[in-house]
This record gives C-alpha cells, sequence and structure tokens, in this order.
C-alpha cells in the first residue's frame, strides 16, 4: 500500500517536471487551441482550385470567379475586406462553395472559430427586433474581427434579412483604414441568396434550348438579367440597401440550375463521401427519382442536389 502511494507520488514529481519544461503552459494550450496565426489560418489557392474543379459540380463560373476573387484578396495587400454575393437557384451549391473557401483559409475549416454563418431566419427572425440585432451584430463583428482581422462571416437566406439590418454592417464593407481602431480590410464576408435565380435559370434554360455547350456561358451573359431582375426585386431586403449603388459587393457569382447528369455527380460523390465504392447504376436511379422544370424538357432539377443524402438512403 504504502510502496504503491510513494510511486504514486514519484510519477506526480516527473509529470509535473514534464509538463514544467514545456514552460510557458500556453505553448502546449496554444499547440492545440486554434489560434489566429499561419499555423491556423493559410490560404491554399492550389487546395481551393483543386476542391473547386473536382467538387463543385456544374458551376464554372461560379469556380472561376471565386478562385480569382479569393486568390486576388489573399494573396495582396487588400483595401476593403472581400464581399462576394452568392445567387442562384435553391441545391445549386452555394453553401458547399462557401463551405470550399473556408476548408483552404482555416485548418478547421467551418468549424473554425473565425468562421461565423448567420442565417437569418434563425439568428434574426423577429421584425421588430430589428434595432437590437443592428447592435448586436454590429458589436460581435467588431469583437470579431478585433479578435483576428482574417474572419469570415457568412450570411445565408440574404434576401429575407431586413435592410436595416443589412444596413448596420455596410459601414464593415467600405474603405476605411480603420474604424474606431478596428481594420476590417483582411475580412471575408459571404452573401447567399436565391435572388437573381430565376433570372440566372432563364438565361441557362435559354443557352441549353439554343443547343450551346453550357460551359460556354460567359458571365456577361447571365450578368446582364441577374443585376436587372435583382434591382427590379422590390420583395428582396438586400436591394433596399444601397450596397450596390456603393459598389460594395467585389463580386456577383451566379451558380447555374444544375442537370441530370450534376445530380449524378452530386449522389457518386455522397457514395465516395461515405466510404463505399460509387456505383454508376445506384446514381444513375437516385437521379432518376429527382424532380425536373421545366415540365416539357426536364433538363434542371427542381431541388438542385439538395437532398441527395436522404434519397440515397433509400438505396444502400
Ligand atoms: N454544384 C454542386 N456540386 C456538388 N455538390 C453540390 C452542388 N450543389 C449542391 N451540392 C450538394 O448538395 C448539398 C446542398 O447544397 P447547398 O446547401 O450548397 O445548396 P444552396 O445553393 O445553398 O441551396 P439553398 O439556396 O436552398 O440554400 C451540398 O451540401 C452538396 O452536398
Ligand atoms: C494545399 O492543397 C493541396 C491540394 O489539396 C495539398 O496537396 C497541399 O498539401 C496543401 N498545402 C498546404 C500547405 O496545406
Ligand atoms: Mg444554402
Amino acid at each position: 500500500m504504502e510502496t504503491t502511494f510513494k510511486t504514486l507520488l514519484v510519477y506526480l514529481f516527473i509529470a509535473n517536471l514534464v509538463v514544467n519544461a514545456f514552460d510557458p503552459f500556453s505553448t502546449i494550450y496554444s499547440y492545440f487551441h486554434e489560434s489566429c496565426d499561419p499555423k491556423w489560418v493559410q490560404f491554399n489557392a492550389t487546395g481551393l482550385q483543386a476542391d473547386l474543379k473536382s467538387q463543385l459540380f456544374g458551376q464554372h463560373l461560379a469556380s472561376r470567379i471565386i478562385l480569382k476573387a479569393v486568390t486576388g484578396f489573399m494573396n495582396n495587400n487588400p483595401q476593403k475586406p472581400l464581399v462576394l454575393s452568392l445567387h442562384g437557384w435553391t441545391g445549386t451549391g452555394k453553401n458547399f462553395a462557401s463551405k470550399l473557401i473556408a476548408n483552404n483559409i482555416y485548418k478547421e475549416g467551418m468549424d473554425s472559430s473565425f468562421v461565423h454563418l448567420f442565417v437569418s431566419g434563425l439568428h434574426f427572425p423577429d421584425n421588430d427586433k430589428v434595432e437590437t440585432y443592428k447592435s448586436q451584430l454590429q458589436h460581435w463583428i467588431r469583437g470579431h474581427v478585433t479578435n483576428c482581422a482574417h474572419s469570415m462571416f457568412i450570411f445565408d437566406e440574404m434576401d429575407k434579412m431586413h435592410p436595416g439590418l443589412i444596413d448596420s454592417i455596410k459601414p464593415f464593407l467600405d474603405y476605411y483604414d480603420k474604424l474606431d481602431g478596428v481594420s476590417y480590410r483582411k475580412a471575408i464576408f459571404i452573401f447567399l441568396s436565391n435572388a437573381g435565380g430565376e433570372s440566372i435559370t432563364h438565361t441557362t434554360l435559354d443557352f441549353w434550348k439554343s443547343g450551346k455547350d453550357r460551359e460556354e456561358l460567359e458571365l456577361e451573359d447571365v450578368e446582364i438579367p441577374l443585376s436587372l431582375s435583382v434591382f427590379n426585386n422590390k420583395n428582396s431586403g438586400l436591394w433596399h440597401t444601397c450596397l450596390i449603388d456603393k459598389n460594395l459587393v467585389d463580386f456577383f457569382v451566379p451558380f447555374l440550375p444544375l442537370e441530370f447528369r450534376h445530380v449524378v455527380q452530386c449522389a457518386m460523390a455522397e457514395m465516395k463521401a461515405r466510404g463505399l465504392s460509387p456505383d454508376p447504376d445506384v446514381a444513375y436511379k437516385v437521379a432518376s427519382e429527382f424532380i425536373y422544370f421545366p415540365k416539357a424538357d426536364q433538363v434542371f432539377s427542381i431541388k438542385g442536389c439538395k437532398t441527395i443524402k436522404s434519397k440515397l438512403d433509400y438505396y444502400i
């Protein structure tokens, strides 16, 4: 009994020595705990390019713009934060693309404590509380950017967000050296919305009907109808604000509606992600379960790739 106790004491003593050898204790802590330094926050352009190419299906325009925008921003000394506005039909990969960006900047990806996701319907549900939300949000953004200049803020359902609330984040997006001692120049803001999705779909459908290759679709083809529909849509909160007149958004990123073949690709990718060997027959069956529009031509998936995970469960 007594010897066991002595052995324990010796162990404790040794353990203490070992810990103290690494003194200060914070070295160990910061080794495991995410901090705002290049060990945890470092942009990998090759990685982003590879991920967009191999994982984001049917979005040649979005892939190109995102890569150019993020690489340019991360490799230069920016004058203002990067502001991307991602638009398109449901299930076409807007959240997914944001995740790929985060994965190639933060070691912890979307789990990073420097990546912040706001969902309008969830975080700002009550229109009567706009004034409270405004000050909370400004406080939040300021706090997070003070903590880490390379912070990323993703605003989902931007089209459902109260215009007043959008106005409250506008100062952060502009060309200022510093606001109250804090510089926002290295931050990234990503807005996600379905606004303009119908216009993008319309253009893509016309293109398809004329028998042209989807990949030949250029940004100019979607940009003009997109900005027209977005400017004229009085119901969308985003456009009541002067985000656009003041040119605070650096890039509008269109997401095209997905075709049958892309849904097949999504199903194959999902099987691979589950550690199964991708089976084209299963992928084909799953994709056939999706509903396509317009009725006459059956070109684009109504839900994009959105319910692929649950649909696949039936077949495996
Ligand atoms: N273009 C794509 N390439 C690969 N996977 C995709 C693509 N689009 C969607 N997916 C898959 O479908 C899931 C849902 O897509 P996501 O949440 O990104 O859609 P969204 O564009 O944000 O839609 P919503 O407008 O409804 O929010 C993703 O997690 C991904 O697995
Ligand atoms: C960047 O990404 C590429 C491709 O995914 C990977 O091979 C490489 O190791 C990454 N580099 C760093 C520094 O993480
Ligand atoms: Mg989404």
